[in-house]
């Protein structure tokens, strides 16, 4: 077809998403990372990009991307944009295509993180209204680059996704044009509003309140540990408190944008027990408690806190994604949207009044979000944004009824 898509990024998924699309689609990847493409280029010189999917009847995929470039003005022809990098990065190209998109582009953020829209608005600017941004809840496929640039390997697909569309009027070309590149699978499942991806990011409540709920100052005493603490099974009920504080928290949030916004609809935002009993069903064996759900998953077998050190003197490694992540593109947020509808939210506060020092990172002041690295956060605040009616303006959330 004559459709174009720009993918980007240059890691596990934006490789595996080039090779995916190039079969069908005038496909250019699109790095700014560093010499990233350049290096790319040259990894794949001439040769052709092969993508193995495990377990499927057409199991090798050869396809040649149509470019692979730094060059943000290939957004001039682009129909569609995926974004398949890590959400800290996310801000960047938004904001190097912006001068050359066209009217109606189809955005598609996979995984989005939290706020990701209102980071798309505001790079926007006076094009925000004419774009379409597409939030996908988590990337469709675990995958990895077996050799970098030339070979990677799809290791499972989801059978479903959630994905949102800002603004909604512009769903149904978006989701029909989305799942027509991805394929039959994963079925992507409609989600009312990116308000509701964004409170519903289970990342952003399970890995900082267990990293903080096992090495936070109420719980460790700072000494080296003799094996890995095991993460999601090593829950304990100190820990577990942590967590149902937190979501607590982002419920009222919810309940409370929800009351403000006629026809709002955050019923994907749901409470994280809800979404173990939603994504691990009949995996878990004790799902009574919240704590039962994460220590007895069978997915989480073997998981273990993330370490630096050898067996007998591990330290935790407090610079991981699980922090360096999902606070500043998920917690944030959602603390931020509680500091706008002044709610109160103690549990959040101190996770990331601890966080904030493990990650280097000036977030909260004297709990309030007016640190200096704000910018580098999805707080609305980093944007600009303080009152509950410029948030609505942004995140474009049209009331009903
Ligand atoms: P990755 O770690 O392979 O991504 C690396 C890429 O990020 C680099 O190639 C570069 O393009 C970009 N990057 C790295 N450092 C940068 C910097 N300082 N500035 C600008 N760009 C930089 O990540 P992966 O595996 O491709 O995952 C992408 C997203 O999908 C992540 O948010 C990840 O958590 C999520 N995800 C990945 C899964 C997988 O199976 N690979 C499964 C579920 C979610």
């Amino acid at each position: 077809t004559d459709t174009c898509v720009l993918v980007c990024g240059g890691g596990n998924a934006a490789q595996v998403v080039t090779g995916l699309l190039s079969v069908r689609y005038k496909t250019i990847a699109v790095s700014f990372f560093a010499d990233e493409a350049e290096k790319w280029k040259t990894a794949l010189g001439n040769d052709s990009f092969e993508l193995t999917v495990e377990g499927a009847a057409v199991n090798k995929i050869v396809s040649k991307p149509a470019g692979i470039t730094n060059d943000p003005s290939v957004a001039k022809d682009a129909d569609v944009i995926i974004l398949a990098v890590p959400s800290f990065a996310h801000g960047e190209y938004f904001e190097k295509f912006a001068p050359y998109m066209k009217p109606g582009t189809i955005v598609g953020v996979m995984p989005a993180r939290s706020g990701g829209d209102i980071l798309f608005s505001s790079k926007m600017g006076e094009k925000a209204k004419d774009m379409v941004f597409v939030g996908f809840e988590t990337l469709p496929w675990a995958c990895r680059f077996s050799e970098w640039g030339r070979k990677a390997t799809i290791l499972g697909t989801k059978n479903t996704i959630l994905a949102a569309v800002t603004p909604p009027s512009a769903k149904a070309k978006a989701l029909g044009t989305l799942q027509g590149l991805l394929g039959v699978y994963p079925f992507i499942v409609e989600s009312p509003t990116n308000l509701g991806i964004s409170l519903r990011n289970p990342g952003m409540i399970v890995h900082p309140g267990v990293m903080y709920g096992r090495w936070g100052p109420e719980s460790w005493d700072g000494k080296a540990k003799a094996e890995k603490p095991l993460f999601y099974q090593g829950v304990d009920d100190f820990t577990e408190t942590v967590l149902l504080g937190m979501t607590d928290e982002v419920q009222a949030v919810c309940r409370k944008m929800e009351k403000m916004v006629p026809g709002l609809c955050l019923k994907d935002a749901c409470t994280l027990k809800q979404w173990y009993l939603d994504c691990y069903d009949g995996q878990m064996t004790d799902t009574s408690t919240l704590k039962g759900c994460m220590n007895t998953n069978k997915a989480y077998d073997g998981l273990t806190h993330p370490c630096k050190g050898e067996a007998g003197n591990y330290m935790p490694d407090l610079n991981y994604r699980y922090l360096a992540e999902d606070v500043p593109t998920g917690l944030c947020f959602a603390k931020g949207m509680a500091e706008i509808l002044s709610m109160p939210t103690p549990t959040i506060d101190k996770v990331i009044t601890w966080a904030q020092g493990c990650i280097g990172l000036e977030i909260m002041v004297d709990g309030k979000m007016t640190g200096k690295d704000l910018a580098k956060t999805r707080a609305p605040q980093g944007v600009g944004i303080t009152t509950p009616a410029e948030f609505i303006k942004l995140a474009k959330l049209e009331p009903k009824g």
